[in-house]
């Protein structure tokens, strides 16, 4: 999905900005197909998410992604008209990536068509609708780029696998609809055990965790590398969790991200592992 958006926007040698830290794939896709990756520094203040002063002229596009991997976090309405505006006065293209949507627990995200109909949206069936590994997305393009998306993708796919199309149809069903809002209940409890249970295992610079089913942790008051202890954990504990360098290569490594993707009683288990992994680890 996002390679023919890409393919459909830039030439090779452009540059395309991206909020630091990402989804590490979209950097690889990007040096894949011969663009220049510009890091756009995120923190705390805004979410996580790039301001609208780091749009710059140097750009040819900007990928944003709200609710984000591996942050969780969401941009809110007037910062993504900002940074809508800026694209436009710019002449930078934004693609807005909403694949976590649907999976909000409080307000729900909001989409990049609300504030700009000069978007690439790109969106997938594998977060909310759980169907990862079927390989279906969509894209919503500006009318006048319409074209060029089809002739493209014709290229690379030809079309969707229809098995996956059948299974899609099913999951956008009212029944398939209950059960996917009923794994987003499991989810929301997941998330408040872990907001509560991470905090009281000693992580307490937690980024807000306002969508998908992530929680990214400021790991460097225990003076502990991310990689170490993300291999400590799972070696001693039991418990897989991401270092932050895939999606940050240069902050990452004061960095976890917690997936809570799993069972209640699956988190739970872990959560208490984790507590006790960390006590040892105090003393
Ligand atoms: C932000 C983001 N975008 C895109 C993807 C790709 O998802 P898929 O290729 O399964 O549609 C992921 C997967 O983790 C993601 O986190």
């Amino acid at each position: 999905m996002v390679s023919s958006g890409v393919s459909a926007l830039f030439d090779a040698g452009e540059t395309v900005g991206m909020g630091i830290p990402c989804y590490p794939s979209y950097r690889q896709i990007l040096k894949a197909m011969s663009l220049q990756v510009k890091g756009l520094r995120t923190d705390a203040s805004t979410g996580f998410q790039p301001r609208p002063d780091q749009i710059s002229d140097d750009l040819a596009g900007v990928i944003l992604a709200s609710p984000a991997n591996p942050t969780g976090t969401m941009i809110q309405e007037s910062a993504l008209a900002d940074i809508a505006a800026a694209c436009t006065a710019r002449n930078v293209a934004l693609i807005s990536d909403e694949i976590y949507h649907g999976l909000h627990y409080d307000a729900p995200a909001i989409s990049a068509l609300q504030v700009t109909d000069q978007a690439y949206i790109i969106n997938s069936f594998s977060k909310y609708f759980s169907m990862t590994g079927w390989r279906l997305g969509w894209m919503v393009v500006p009318e006048a780029h319409l074209r060029v998306v089809e002739r493209l993708a014709q290229n690379m796919f030809i079309c969707a696998p229809h098995a996956a199309q059948v299974a899609a149809l099913g999951a956008l069903s009212p029944e398939g609809r209950a059960e996917l809002d009923e794994n987003r209940a499991v989810y929301a409890k997941n998330r408040l055990l872990m907001l509560e249970g991470l905090r009281k295992a000693g992580f307490d610079r937690l980024a807000p965790a306002d969508g998908a089913f992530y929680i990214y942790a400021d790991i460097s008051a225990f003076d502990w590398p991310a990689q170490d202890m993300a291999q400590a954990l799972l070696n001693e504990a039991g418990v897989a969790v991401t270092p932050g360098l895939d999606f940050d290569p240069d902050e990452g490594h004061r960095a976890l991200r917690f997936s809570y993707a799993r069972s209640t009683e699956d988190i739970e288990e872990g959560l208490a592992r984790i507590t006790a992994f960390m006590a040892r680890h105090r003393k």
